[in-house]
């Protein structure tokens, strides 16, 4: 018998920025009800990859009666296209969608994302459920809102807020969730355990092989506990001002590694050395002591990730810190960690501290 799902409620300002986020197994008999009364048609979303998970959901939708169609769109960042939503306009429009109808989302975080873009934008906002089905798109990209496409300017520069009506997160999707996509988001779970709660870095230190096996009770309550503090700061801070910030724990400087790559390094990954990077800022401005940030570096290191990153790129990342950051101005913020739970943002007041940490981190 599987567990009863875990529901995780975000209470935004408004009835519309409120939805459930459940946990388990075996949800899709939820759907229905999630999608409530006015809904007549649905818009699956899903790559080629997800086709049998995005067969199950229009069955499950058409078994109730409702119009259920199908967006089979591209694989990964190739989804997130605006060519890609102009399909998915087309298909919406050809088929009369109203207000009242809805999209759903099967897929990782890039799916998630373009959908929740397309949800936004037709007829000003409809409807949207996501079902992610990769670790990251569970734990970060479908609770949130914050949907957005790539253009030839920059990833993710055009989106929307649109908090979705449901989220889903079906751990039967990890079972064929390659094994690379797994652990490299386990990241941001690491990421969640330093900044909000000691437990999830407990649970993986307890027995880090068992923390990636993808049906095992351990990884459940790890994505449970990264939903739940994700579901908390997201409901305090629905526009990203205060305490969201924090979840950028150790991506100032990943999002600088994946501009120097080319976006050929996996998220997580970045991530995972970013979060090193960070600890060793904090160290060395008497933050972090060095317990904590010796912490950093065994944690990922069990779970397979990287910890350190070729001393030969300063020049590169620091400049892509500096146009990651530039809506904030010139002087580059960090999160750092005061004590395990207690992040704070320390502006840098010269960047020869950061270079240092760099350093610490060089192979
Ligand atoms: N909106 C947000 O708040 C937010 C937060 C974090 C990340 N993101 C976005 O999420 C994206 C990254 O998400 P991702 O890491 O899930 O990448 P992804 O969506 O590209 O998925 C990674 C790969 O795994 C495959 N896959 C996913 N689930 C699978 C499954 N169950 N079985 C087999 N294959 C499966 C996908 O087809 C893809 O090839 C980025 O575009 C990023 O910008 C958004
Ligand atoms: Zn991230």
């Amino acid at each position: 018998m599987p567990l009863a799902p875990t529901t995780l409620k975000v209470s935004g300002n408004t009835a519309a920025e409120s939805y459930p986020v459940l946990v388990g197994n075996g949800l899709l008999g939820h759907l229905p009800e999630l999608l409530g009364p006015s809904v007549k048609k649905v818009l699956v979303i899903h790559p080629r990859a997800l086709r049998t998970t995005g067969d199950v959901v229009r069955d499950e939708l058409a078994n109730v009666g409702l119009e259920a169609l199908t967006a089979e769109i591209p694989d990964a960042e190739e989804g997130k296209h605006i060519q890609v939503a102009s399909f998915c306009w087309e298909v919406l429009g050809k088929n009369d969608f109203t207000r009242s109808d809805a999209v759903i989302s099967v897929g990782g975080g890039a799916v998630t994302d373009l959908a929740g873009f397309v949800a936004a934008t037709w007829l000003r906002g409809v409807k949207v459920i996501h079902i992610p089905t990769s670790l990251l798109g569970m734990v970060d990209a479908a609770v949130g809102g914050k949907t957005g496409i790539n253009t030839a300017e920059g990833k993710n520069l055009v989106g929307a807020f649109h908090p979705p009506a449901a989220v889903l997160a079906d751990l039967d999707a990890l079972a064929t969730l390659p094994k690379n996509e797994l652990v490299t988001g386990m990241a941001e779970i690491v990421k969640t355990g330093f900044i909000a709660d000691e437990r999830i870095l407990e649970l993986i230190e307890e027995d880090p092989e068992d923390a990636i096996n993808p049906g095992s009770a351990r990884l459940r309550e790890l994505i449970e506990r990264t939903i739940a503090v994700k579901v908390d700061v997201v409901s305090r801070d629905l526009k990203e001002s205060g305490d969201r910030e924090f979840l950028n724990y150790g991506h100032t400087l990943a999002h600088a590694i994946e501009l120097a790559e080319r976006y050929q390094m996996r998220h997580g990954a970045a991530v995972s050395i970013g979060l090193c990077f960070a600890a060793e800022l904090g160290r060395s401005v008497g933050y972090t002591s060095d317990e904590i940030a010796d912490r950093h570096v065994n944690i990922l290191k069990s779970l397979g990730l990287p910890t350190t990153y070729r001393n030969d790129r300063w020049a590169a990342l620091l400049d892509g810190m500096k146009r990651d950051k530039k809506a904030r101005g010139n002087q580059l913020r960090f999160v750092v960690l005061e004590a395990i739970g207690k992040p704070r943002i320390y502006e840098v007041p010269d960047n020869s501290l950061l270079f240092a940490a760099y350093q610490e981190i060089g192979e």
